[in-house]
């Protein structure tokens, strides 16, 4: 591992201690646009704010320069079972330049410090018609063609030597299928529309072609994306369990939407969805931490 990285676990150890809390329970990572639920709602009840942390407290990681990617992580505590759901308000991208080790960092690093579930989220347009904008679609799988991995390189270890996870891991069930079904219900029950699919990831930053979009779909692909495989692919190697989500946009380019698509509409659809997403997940979080044998 690399000291920063190093640092940046033992960081959030001090702060979970500071906080009074437990080390997080659950982690969500929320994508374009759908952090900004936090401006205008807050948790229900039954539930403490005890701690924030910006990004950019972690040696080696600076702030968010997406516009609607705050930036900040959040610690929500559960009065009745004491455990704690972190909101990880944005993420960073590989297209801001960025490589894909530091892209990953928050998560690499939040699942070392004792956070053993993940969700990821984003926004993502859809490569059918079938998923219709403001729909929910569950990840059931990915495919990675950003031409990038964040397990290149040596294999991560601890200080000392011992390795974090296997030199080639198996991605057999990168998204948990208990998990995904359990989150399922719960949109369904607050009158989301949900679907299942398959994600896949892009470098970006330009949205696709309308020949790249029929290539895609033609080859059985979902949803389209700049976002949330290097997480996926590092928090399996590290043995996490997660589920992914994305928030259906936008058609994809060709597809009958909006002929000149852009980041705005993307958040636009982001902050309609938001509230109810981010309602649904401390929902998600409180069936998880009242159940947590399953
Ligand atoms: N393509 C790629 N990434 C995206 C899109 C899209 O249509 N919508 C939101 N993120």
């Amino acid at each position: 591992m690399k000291s920063n990285e190093v640092e940046s676990i033992a960081l959030l150890k001090k702060k979970y201690a500071a906080f009074g809390i437990s080390p997080p329970s659950l982690h969500i990572v929320l994508g374009s646009g759908l952090g900004v639920a936090f401006e205008t709602t807050d948790a229900p009840k039954g539930w403490d704010l005890r701690g924030e942390l910006s990004f950019g407290e972690l040696p080696g990681l600076k702030a968010a320069t997406v516009p609607g990617h705050s930036g900040i992580f959040k610690y929500y505590e559960h009065q009745e079972t004491k455990k704690t759901v972190t909101f990880q308000l944005g993420r960073l991208h590989g297209y801001e330049g960025l490589p894909a080790r530091q892209v990953i960092q928050t998560v690499l690093c939040a699942k070392l410090a004792g956070t053993e579930r993940f969700v990821l989220t984003n926004a993502a347009g859809s490569l059918s018609t079938k998923f219709p904008v403001g729909s929910v679609m569950l990840l059931k799988d990915h495919v990675n063609m950003t031409g990038h991995n964040p397990l290149v390189g040596p294999n991560p270890a601890v200080p000392g030597g011992q390795v974090l996870g296997p030199r080639f891991p198996d991605m057999s069930e990168v998204y948990d299928e208990t998990m995904r079904n359990r989150m399922g219900v719960c949109f369904k029950k607050n009158g989301i529309v949900v679907n299942e699919g398959v994600y896949l990831g892009l470098l970006g930053p330009s949205f696709e072609t309308p020949s790249e979009v029929a290539l895609f779909a033609r080859w059985g692909l979902d949803a389209v994306g700049m976002s949330t495989v290097w997480e996926a692919i590092i928090l399996r190697h590290l043995g996490a369990k997660i589920a992914g989500l994305s928030l259906i946009s936008n058609l994809g380019c060709g597809l009958g939407g909006s002929k000149n698509l852009n980041h705005e509409e993307v958040l636009e659809e982001g902050k309609k969805a938001a509230v109810g997403i981010v309602q649904t997940f401390f929902e998600f979080s409180r069936q998880e931490f009242t159940n947590a044998s399953r």
